[in-house]
């Protein structure tokens, strides 16, 4: 009947009494991670209500605008009459000069897989000379297997998406030109103004995308876009859905996300 008890047991030495086991050990590491955990929690969430406190509605808007990533994002449309508001609180960022700078290509389902397409012929013409992605290199095998992620993110990653905004910094004409940075600033205020007014939306998940930095900056993506020649695209504001739960996980501090120098 040796089976029914197991196999025999080694010796164990009696364990001291006043060493703590491992097991105590780890809880009470445990509960010191939580701790910690919990204090920097207290903390943000205190960050946030104090300037909310001092700077009321404005601040809380601010603050509820957020990146929201293609992992969240849920199988539901969001309406074009949602993002004409977007577009709408875009149009009343500043800008400097005549006439603002930004110009919106909004790419419904047809154009985002349109865009994309795009983007995989202009690798595969160029990826020897520009790299894939964000300037990677490697060997042909490397490519392919970017290249297959990559055409699998059409009904992928990007599958859910209602839509991507094509984000464009007109350059004005004329001789009194202003520099082209104000022009990609005041761009970025207006895309600001549309995650902020999206984040006024329940269950709207939007994000800035940079794209792939080689076919973004290319003569086919300017004429998919209608670009000037001097103009920049400064890539897509992807529009999806999310849970209404999806939880803010950020954590800001003014020693880390704030460089401030003060001066008398
Ligand atoms: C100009 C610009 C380009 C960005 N490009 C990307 C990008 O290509 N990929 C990405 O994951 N996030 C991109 N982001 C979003 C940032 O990751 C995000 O803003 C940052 O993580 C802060 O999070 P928050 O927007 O929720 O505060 C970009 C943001 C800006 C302003």
């Amino acid at each position: 009947m040796r089976w029914f008890h197991g196999p025999p047991k080694t010796p164990v030495a009696p364990a001291d009494a006043c060493a703590p086991s491992a097991i105590q050990l780890s809880s009470v590491v445990a509960v010191a991670v939580a701790l910690i955990m919990l204090l920097i929690a207290i903390r943000s969430q205190a960050t946030r209500q104090s300037i909310s406190g001092r700077r009321g509605e404005v601040l809380s808007c601010i603050l509820a605008r957020r990146s929201v990533f293609p992992r969240h994002y849920v199988e539901r449309d969001i309406s074009a009459e949602i993002v004409q508001g977007l577009l709408d609180a875009a149009m009343w960022a500043p800008y400097h000069g005549s006439r603002p700078p930004w110009r919106f290509v909004v790419l419904g389902k047809e154009a985002m897989v349109a865009m994309q397409r795009l983007t995989l012929d202009f690798y595969d013409a160029n990826w020897r000379t520009t790299g894939w992605a964000d300037g990677k290199r490697g060997t042909d095998a490397d490519y392919r297997k970017w290249r297959t992620m990559t055409e699998d993110e059409i009904n992928g990653r990007w599958g859910p998406v209602s839509y991507m905004i094509g984000i464009v910094a007109q350059r004005q004409a004329g001789s009194k030109r202003l520099p082209m940075h104000e022009e990609i600033a005041a761009t970025a205020c207006a895309v600001q103004n549309m995650h902020i007014q999206a984040a006024s939306v329940p269950g709207v998940a939007c994000y800035w995308s940079s794209w792939h930095d080689a076919v973004r900056d290319s003569e086919a993506m300017r004429r998919f876009l209608s670009m000037g020649s001097e103009d920049a695209c400064l890539g897509f504001f992807i529009v999806a859905a999310c849970s209404l739960s999806l939880k803010d996980s950020r954590q800001r501090e003014p020693s880390s996300h704030n460089a401030v120098d003060w001066r008398a």
